[in-house]
């Protein structure tokens, strides 16, 4: 891989939206109007369900397949109201849930002053490495892999589980420690990824790494960098 593989984003910078939770509610005669009081606890587990797909459908990952899995069970209950009885009186709207980059990078997108300096301990089984963040910087060299995965958080973990087994097939050396990631809030959305040519929104970096050595962003969109906490 080279470093010009995630060097196009496809378009400028853009934060998504957050939309407030509203669960909107016309619902036609709750419980009058010939409506069953099964269909109506039914009715009310179908708007829960949409509220849950559409939240977790801005997800990535395992929320991804939990979305899956709801709209399943929201398909199943959705056919057994519509043969339960003539009285389909139901109408439930769901306002969507999304994710803003905020809520993947800790915060390095409002807040990149407070965030920067700040330490991440990772998943305790890979080793509970710590980084340090810094918001709005690239840490630099040509990446051992991309990856996406959920949020920094978890690019960071995934820094260490490198480093924790990569050393197990290749011995110790300075290929085998990962020291540093780059995390691409953008392109957790693997539509914008491909729209920017990027194999990922987790770049693993090598040593060494330093604080004055991460590099500005040059790729049209929000980066953060993490290095390894203990390298200066
Ligand atoms: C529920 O079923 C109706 C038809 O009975 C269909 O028009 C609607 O799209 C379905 N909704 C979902 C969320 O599956
Ligand atoms: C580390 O990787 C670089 C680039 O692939 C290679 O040139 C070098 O020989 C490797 N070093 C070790 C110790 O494997
Ligand atoms: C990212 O993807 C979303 C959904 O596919 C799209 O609406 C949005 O415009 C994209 N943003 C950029 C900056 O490409
Ligand atoms: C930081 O890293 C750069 C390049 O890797 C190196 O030239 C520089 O000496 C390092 N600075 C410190 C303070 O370690």
């Amino acid at each position: 891989m080279t470093p010009t593989a995630y060097m196009t984003a496809g378009s400028p910078y853009a934060q998504q939206t957050l939309a407030e939770p509203s669960v909107g509610k016309s619902r036609k005669g709750t419980i009058c109007c010939g409506c069953s009081l099964l269909i109506f606890v039914l009715s009310s587990i179908i708007a829960f369900l949409s509220a849950a797909v559409i939240g977790l459908a801005a997800g990535t990952g395992i929320e991804a397949s939990r979305a899956n899995d709801v709209a399943n069970q929201l398909a199943v209950l959705n056919s057994s109201i519509a043969t339960s009885g003539p009285t389909k009186t139901t109408t439930v709207t769901a306002a969507a849930t999304a994710t803003s980059w905020n809520d993947l990078d800790n915060g390095c997108s409002d807040n990149p002053t407070s965030i920067t300096g700040t330490t991440y301990t990772s998943f305790s089984l890979l080793g509970g490495l710590k980084f340090t963040m810094y918001c709005n910087k690239d840490a630099p060299g040509t990446p051992y892999m991309s990856l996406f995965v959920a949020n920094m958080n978890t690019c960071m973990d995934a820094c260490a589980a490198y480093s924790k087994y990569i050393p197990t097939f290749f011995g110790n050396n300075k290929n085998t420690t990962c020291a540093g990631v780059s995390f691409i809030p953008l392109w957790t959305n693997k539509a914008n990824a491909t729209a920017g040519g990027a194999p990922g929104n987790c770049y693993l970096k090598p040593a060494p790494q330093n604080a004055t050595a991460l590099e500005d962003p040059n790729i049209g969109t929000e980066c953060h960098a993490a290095i390894l906490a203990g390298n200066s």
